[in-house]
């Protein structure tokens, strides 16, 4: 690494800029230690075998600060001499190729312009720095964080971190420009954590090819934080507040609403009149239009929510956290779904919206009929293209607090598969039953937030199906049959 000098241009466009100094450096990465023998990191630990005095001086003075490679070079020669600095050239690329190091670019006024840190894990090779038109790739995502702002590429383990002298560079770069125009260490930086876009003004693919166009940035970011494990600090159960909130219980407290028992269906009598499951999976269709001379009833829906959410028991994690089982699968047994009934026309039950709670196998009701619930039955009934409302939507929520308590970066991704293991258990069981059910692509939570009064952060709406006996409009099969 040389002290690099470049053209540093102010914030102002045109043959105005001002070319101001700057200066690059390392430091060992945040939150490592050296001991004089090892590097601790928070993803690893590096041994180095006898480290002679001048290298060993380096990383100690590394691990405190910033230091340009006038002054790593002068403890290094100070220490072991001339000869020291190939073995410590050969040590500084191995520190990078495990993501060691952090790479600083420090403006004229001394603040920090940019750090090239590691937030997931693997290696740092610098890229070189482009020389012609460049722009950011529209890829690329920035977070505040920790008075600085972040600049993070899609399934980087790399982010750069941004002074606010930075800020004029990262507004030229959202369209082409020169590179000439860009601090070329700053450049350095910004390509190394894979933030620019990799083609020319002429051939862009982020504009021309499909891989390219067709991802929103936001679900490339999650798509690749969720699957990308070396993009991400930690992965799995990583308890990321548990130091900060105690686990949610395994069963939503009781509501202030007046409950109705449900009865508990017998699962031998079930078992001896159930079509087997070649028949249901044959059978399986989805249903969007109901009979409304003949209403689904509150022991069918009973039937079917004890069959496929209830809590058939309850333990404790080894991590302190209450679990479940129930007749669907669940991540780590957490099981954060909860069903809400909305009810418009069920006989034996007032219309309204409800909770099921699954531990008592009871409803509670949350809300009357009115207009807090007429938008979530209207969502639904436009979402099936249906004539008349549906009898029954089961409105999926999760309290994300259950398995965010536990889980990250999977924790949200955990929570979708959730709800198609539920979806498609429903799915068999009303099939297994001859009702009709057709699981929905999308909802609103925050007309499910306005009639629940729930906080939206805490618990949400995620998935939706309607339920109903399905309309006949010949013997033997569904009105609406979808080609
Ligand atoms: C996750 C998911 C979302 C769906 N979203 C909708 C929807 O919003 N509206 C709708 O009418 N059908 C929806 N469906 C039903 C599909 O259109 C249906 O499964 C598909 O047409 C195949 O028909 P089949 O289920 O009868 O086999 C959804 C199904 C699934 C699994």
């Amino acid at each position: 690494m040389t002290i690099t000098t470049s053209p540093l241009t102010t914030a102002r466009d045109g043959a105005d800029s001002t070319p101001a100094p700057c200066t690059e450096a390392i430091r060992l990465t945040r939150g490592a230690t050296f001991d004089g023998e090892r590097i601790t990191a928070p993803f690893g630990t590096l041994r180095l075998k006898e480290l002679p005095s001048g290298a060993r001086a380096a990383l100690t003075a590394l691990a405190g600060e910033d230091l340009d490679e006038g002054r790593i070079t002068a403890l290094v020669v100070a220490g072991d001499g001339e000869a020291g600095l190939l073995r410590w050239h050969m040590l500084r690329t191995r520190l990078d190729n495990t993501g060691l190091l952090e790479h600083s670019v420090t403006g004229a006024d001394g603040t920090t312009l940019a750090r090239l840190v590691t937030v997931g894990r693997g290696r740092t090779t610098l890229r070189p720095v482009p020389r012609d038109a460049v722009r950011l790739s529209r890829h690329a995502l920035l977070l505040p964080a920790d008075g600085t702002l972040s600049l993070r590429a899609p399934g980087s383990p790399l982010a750069v971190e941004l002074g606010p002298a930075a800020a004029p560079f990262l507004a030229r770069l959202t369209d082409w420009t020169d590179a000439a125009r860009i601090p070329a260490p700053l450049l350095r930086l910004i390509a190394t954590a894979g933030a620019l876009n990799p083609g020319t003004p002429e051939d862009d693919p982020e504009r021309e090819q499909r891989g390219g166009v067709q991802w929103h940035p936001l679900d490339l970011a999650f798509h690749t934080r969720t699957r990308v494990p070396a993009s991400v600090a930690g992965y799995g159960g990583t308890y990321p507040f548990a130091d900060r909130f105690p686990p949610e219980p395994v069963a939503a407290p009781a509501g202030d609403g007046p409950r109705v028992p449900l009865p508990v269906p017998d699962l031998d009598e079930i078992a001896a009149r159930d079509p087997s499951l070649t028949e249901v999976i044959e059978r399986r269709t989805s249903t969007r239009a109901h009979d409304p001379g003949s209403p689904v009833t509150v022991d069918q829906l009973a039937e079917l929510l004890y069959r496929t959410v209830r809590i058939r028991a309850t333990f404790t994690g080894g991590d302190g956290q209450e679990l479940a089982d129930r007749p669907l699968p669940s991540g780590g047994s957490v099981h954060e779904l909860e069903v809400y009934p909305l009810v418009t026309n069920c006989a034996g039950l007032a219309p309204g919206l409800y909770r099921y709670a699954p531990d008592r196998h009871e409803l509670e009701l949350v809300r009357e009929p009115g207009p807090a619930t007429e938008p979530l039955v209207r969502e639904a009934r436009a979402a099936t293209m249906a004539d008349d409302d549906p009898q029954v939507v089961l409105l999926v929520a999760a309290r994300f607090g259950r398995v965010m308590w536990k889980y990250e970066t999977v924790a949200y991704p955990l929570i979708l598969k959730h709800v198609g293991v539920l979806y498609q258990t429903v799915y068999l069981v009303a099939t297994a039953m001859g009702l009709g059910v057709c699981g929905l692509g999308g909802g609103d939570t925050s007309a499910f937030a306005a009639a629940t009064g729930r906080d939206p952060l805490l618990e949400g709406t995620v998935g939706e199906l309607v339920l109903g006996t399905p309309r006949l409009t010949a013997p033997g099969g569904p009105a609406d049959r979808e080609e």
